[in-house]
């Protein structure tokens, strides 16, 4: 039997059930274990990913590439600006003409309309490297250090404080798939998408997990056994100075990471922005565990795309 996520699209947290979320856990683990012992793992061999950004990236970019390398495959870098994207070719047929040649697609775009164009248009799945409201592949990343920390993501809580952008909505949707409890506090003005609020709800009620959206940083971290944040303006913002101010109090630092449970780790998506959403102290203190994070995309972005892509991962699970 096909294993369910193959040949299907990830564009948000929530297309995936609670199993597959394991899955996807469960097989990054497994690749990290085989990369890290020498075990060949070309899952992919012969098959090409394309890569297309509208926006900068380091990790993203980075891991795709190498993880493709690392199966066996291959990844075409693609600028929208050196696109004929750029000359008025539309996002349907540039999706039609990839889809002729590739096995699988990774955009990372402006509005997460354009991924959805893109998946009506292509027979091969789309992957979401980043959207205006979403951060599917950073969150499996996330997820699975916090089960390499914690030993399991079942019960550990999650405190994410500062700008209610795609990163929370993303970690929104996963945690309670993850089992995990989530308390979310942001300036009522930055507060995440309503939507994606009531989807995460629903899903934390199924899932029996604890969900708390507040405007108050000390009373999300309670017992919190991860504190997260990410930058206070977002690729394509432009209210910065507004940002800046209304987000000030949100600021994680040594006394705010003191709130939470005495053995907490920092976590950030990357890139930091020191001296503003966290202090230097904490971004490079003991309790910070951005670069693990950093480096398990590239085990997340495999497992992503040998699930999509290859039927030989079912043996691992
Ligand atoms: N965290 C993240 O997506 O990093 P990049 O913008 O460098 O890809
Ligand atoms: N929220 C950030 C994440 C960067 C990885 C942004 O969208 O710019």
């Amino acid at each position: 039997m096909t294993h369910s996520l193959y040949g299907r699209d990830l564009l948000k947290m929530n297309d995936v059930t609670q199993q597959e979320m394991a899955d996807l856990l469960t097989i990054g683990l497994t690749l990290k274990g085989r990369l890290r012992r020498g075990v060949p793992h070309a899952l992919l061999t012969g098959k090409t990913l394309a890569m297309m950004f509208f926006k900068p990236s380091t990790r993203t970019r980075g891991a795709f590439e190498v993880g493709m390398t690392q199966l066996g495959g291959h990844a075409m870098f693609l600028s929208s600006n050196d696109m004929q994207l750029s000359r008025g070719e539309t996002i349907a047929d540039t999706a039609r003409v990839l889809e002729r040649y590739v096995d699988v697609i990774m955009a990372r775009v402006f509005a997460h309309s354009v991924l959805t164009e893109m998946a009506d248009a292509s027979r091969v799945p789309i992957i979401n490297g980043l959207c205006d409201m979403h951060h599917p592949t950073q969150t499996i990343a996330d997820l699975i250090t916090v089960k390499e920390y914690f030993g399991g993501t079942r019960g550990v809580k999650m405190a994410y404080v500062g700008d209610g952008n795609n990163m929370v909505h993303s970690l929104l949707h996963a945690a309670p798939l993850a089992g995990m409890n989530i308390a979310v506090a942001t300036p009522s003005h930055y507060a995440p998408d309503r939507l994606v609020v009531a989807e995460a709800r629903a899903l934390a009620e199924q899932n029996e997990t604890e969900l708390v959206i507040t405007d108050d940083p000390y009373e999300a971290v309670a017992n919190a056994d991860v504190i997260y944040t990410d930058v206070w303006v977002s690729m394509g913002q432009t209210d910065v100075p507004e940002r800046i101010h209304a987000l000030e109090p949100y600021q994680v630092t040594d006394k705010l990471m003191s709130a939470a449970r005495s053995n907490a780790k920092f976590m950030h998506c990357l890139p930091m922005h020191r001296g503003e959403e966290v202090t230097e102290s904490v971004a490079d203190g003991p309790q910070s565990i951005v670069f693990d994070q950093a480096e398990n995309r590239l085990h997340a972005h495999k497992a992503v795309l040998a699930m999509l892509c290859s039927h030989e991962v079912e043996g691992m699970l």
